[in-house]
């Protein structure tokens, strides 16, 4: 099967045919429909994320189960599945207090690049290709573990809901689950790429008031509005902290969430936080990035919070947002400004990296 692998940082992914082996305990193989495209993917080629190589990356994937190995119970052949990027066990400490988000057994497929039991699928010539956060669906074809396996109706189109894989759960998660915005509030989003505008749309569906997208590039503050964002700043032009101030009564938002991954916007984001309101940080930075914060602003009690996938429960909170999309309170075909062949992976990559698209879809 033709799969995009990275072998080294800054070059682009090469197309090719690849093995893929079957599945094994408690692992399904699923025909991948469509993928979309990430900054974590971009920020992996280029080493911001580090990973063990040769990877395939591709983490935002729906499909059709094909195959499935020995004690499979979740799923069948023939079943239609948004790919969860937290495949959870269920029964450790983390999972026990509903932060599936945070299993400690997933660790081998985020940090190790592998399965749950620290092995690959994904091999060429017999040596071992890695797997990003156990999913590699760049690819016509993934071995994943059932739980990363979220049945979704048949009619629902995998080339749209593909999107709630990660951007989509991540962004409205971030609101929803990470910051329980309340009704009424205010909320600021620095970043508008595509998790950025779930964001917003999150901030939408949990009944925000004020709901400020803030971005350098004026397409993307108008993808903000179509979003539901009720008013854009862009910092290249208007004083950020400031403008910010001017749109919530003077004190600051009740929510600012950094969606970029930078330090620099960290710290503008918690000075856009209104004194006791939540700073949440989406972006994911370098290791070697570090944010600083003034001491005496502890005084004013601000909340700083990082969000991981949405603080995700993948099996209640993504058939949720499926039922959103179908009863037209979520917009997803919306945010797909271009779709792409897997052999073009590389275009797709730089519209991303260019700021050109909302999201995009590479189709298989
Ligand atoms: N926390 C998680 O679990 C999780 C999951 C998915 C993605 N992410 C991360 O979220 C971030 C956003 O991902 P994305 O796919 O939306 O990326 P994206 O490239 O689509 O969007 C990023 C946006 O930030 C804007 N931007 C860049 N620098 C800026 C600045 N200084 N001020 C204002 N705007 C600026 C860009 O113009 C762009 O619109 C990335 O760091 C990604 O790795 C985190
Ligand atoms: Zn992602
Ligand atoms: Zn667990």
């Amino acid at each position: 099967m033709k799969a995009a692998v990275l072998y080294e940082v800054d070059t682009p992914l090469k197309v090719e045919d690849v093995d893929l082996d079957s599945p094994k305990s408690g692992e399904v193989r699923v025909r991948i429909v469509a993928n979309g495209v990430c900054h974590s993917d971009y920020s992996i080629i280029h080493g911001v994320l580090r990973s063990p190589l040769p990877m395939v990356p591709g983490h935002e994937g729906a499909g059709i189960v094909e195959e499935v190995g020995p004690n499979v119970s979740l799923v069948k052949p023939g079943d239609h599945v948004v790919l969860s990027l937290a495949p959870y066990c269920g029964h450790c400490y983390y999972c026990a207090i509903g932060k599936q988000n945070l299993c400690v057994n997933m660790f081998q497929t985020m940090v190790k690049a592998a399965m749950i039991d620290g092995t690959c699928r994904l091999k060429k010539n017999g040596k071992d290709i890695h797997h990003m956060a156990g999913i590699s669906s760049f690819a016509e074809q993934a071995v994943v573990a059932e739980q990363a396996c979220i049945k979704v109706p048949d009619e629902v189109p995998l080339d749209v809901v593909c999107l709630i894989g990660c951007g989509v759960m991540t962004g409205v998660g971030a609101a929803m689950n990470t910051a329980q915005v309340e009704p009424g509030s205010s909320a600021v989003v620095i970043g508008c790429g595509g998790v950025g505008l779930n964001v917003i749309q999150g901030c939408v569906l949990a009944g925000a008031s004020t709901i400020i997208g803030v971005d350098l590039l004026d397409n993307k503050l108008d993808y903000a509005l179509q979003f539901g964002a009720t008013h854009t700043i862009n910092p290249s032009r208007d004083e950020l902290v400031r403008s910010v101030r001017k749109l919530t009564g003077g004190r600051g938002a009740d929510y600012a969430f950094e969606v970029i991954g930078l330090s620099r916007t960290v710290e503008q984001a918690y000075a856009c936080t209104r004194q006791a309101g939540t700073t949440i940080v989406v972006g994911a930075g370098s290791r070697r990035d570090t944010v600083s914060i003034p001491m005496g602003t502890f005084l004013t009690e601000k909340i700083i919070k990082g969000s991981g996938y949405g603080s995700a429960r993948p099996h209640l909170d993504m058939p949720r947002l499926v039922e959103h999309y179908r009863n037209g309170r979520l917009k997803l075909d919306e945010m797909i400004t271009r779709t792409y062949a897997l052999e073009e992976v590389n275009e797709a990559m730089t519209a991303l990296e260019k700021g050109e698209v909302a999201r995009s879809v590479v189709v298989m």
